[in-house]
């Protein structure tokens, strides 16, 4: 049985409906490389009721932060959406995952990190991670959905983080945040695949069609998107990294839905 920590929650946002993140204390001992994962949950009826969420503060902050949807018959998010500060939470086994910039090879001047909605998480802690800035000339953080509402860390990654007084110069230099909605006008507008595929995306970010001699990528969203965006990376002469360990030109986490 893994090591089961409690800890307390610190702080609620809702972002929409539908949408919401919370922070909670951290275990000191609890070491995690950006991007990676942890079961988190609530003992419900003394048993403890867990799923897998990306971290998305970084390994560097003292708190850990999770954002979620909210599933209307979701046995756990059903739940967890209720959520206050003082609140108890569970934390349980070791940080893994496959999303993380190890997985990639090296040598290249651009990361792309690819999600559609919650799949955002894990980004939220790459971009905060120093040690990623150093290997990359730009950070293209894609993040695609349904609804404007649904932009979560919209503000906080244009204005907040691009003002931090750390990561700030680095961010104001080297990330690029193209958020894009499908479903009603904005001023980037539909799927990240047909954006890839098309060229559109490379024409706007000002880049050659996306390649592995100069590109990585770091995938998450829901299967479907994950498919879909595999094949056109893979058409375009990219690797995946096939597991843990044995870098490639891009790697996946499956998106963790249905709650
Ligand atoms: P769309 O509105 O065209 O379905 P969801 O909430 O369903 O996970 O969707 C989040 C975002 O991901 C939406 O913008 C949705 O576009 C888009 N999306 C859904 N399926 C795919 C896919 N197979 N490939 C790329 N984007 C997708």
């Amino acid at each position: 049985m893994a090591t089961l920590t409690t800890e307390t929650v610190q702080s609620v946002h809702h972002w929409n409906d539908t949408l919401f993140s919370f922070t909670c204390t951290r275990d000191p001992g609890l070491r995690f490389i950006n991007g990676q994962f942890v079961m988190i949950g609530l003992e419900v009826n003394g048993k403890p009721l867990i799923r897998a969420y990306s971290v998305a503060s970084a390994n560097w902050e003292e708190h850990l932060e999770f954002y979620s949807i909210k599933v209307p018959n979701g046995p756990l998010t059903s739940r967890l959406q209720h959520l206050q500060p003082g609140d108890k939470v569970v934390i349980s086994g070791k940080p893994t995952g496959t999303l993380v910039q190890d997985n990639l090879l090296p040598g290249a001047k651009h990361l792309f990190l690819l999600s559609t909605g919650t799949g955002l998480a894990p980004f939220m802690s790459i971009i905060k991670d120093p040690e990623v800035y150093d290997l990359y000339d730009k950070i293209f953080l894609i993040h695609g959905v349904r609804w404007v509402s649904e932009l979560g860390y919209h503000d906080y990654i244009t204005k907040e983080l691009a003002e931090h007084e750390y990561l700030g110069e680095l961010v104001r230099e080297k990330l690029v945040y193209y958020p894009t909605v499908t479903r009603e006008p904005f001023r980037n507008q539909g799927r990240l695949t047909d954006l890839i595929k098309s060229g559109e995306l490379a024409k706007q970010l000002g880049i050659p069609q996306l390649n592995p001699e100069t590109d990585r990528a770091l995938l998450c969203g829901s299967p479907a998107m994950l498919d879909d965006t595999c094949h056109i990376l893979d058409e375009l002469g990219f690797q995946e990294s096939p597991r843990m360990g044995e870098p490639g030109h891009y790697a996946i986490e499956r998106a963790f839905v249905e709650k």
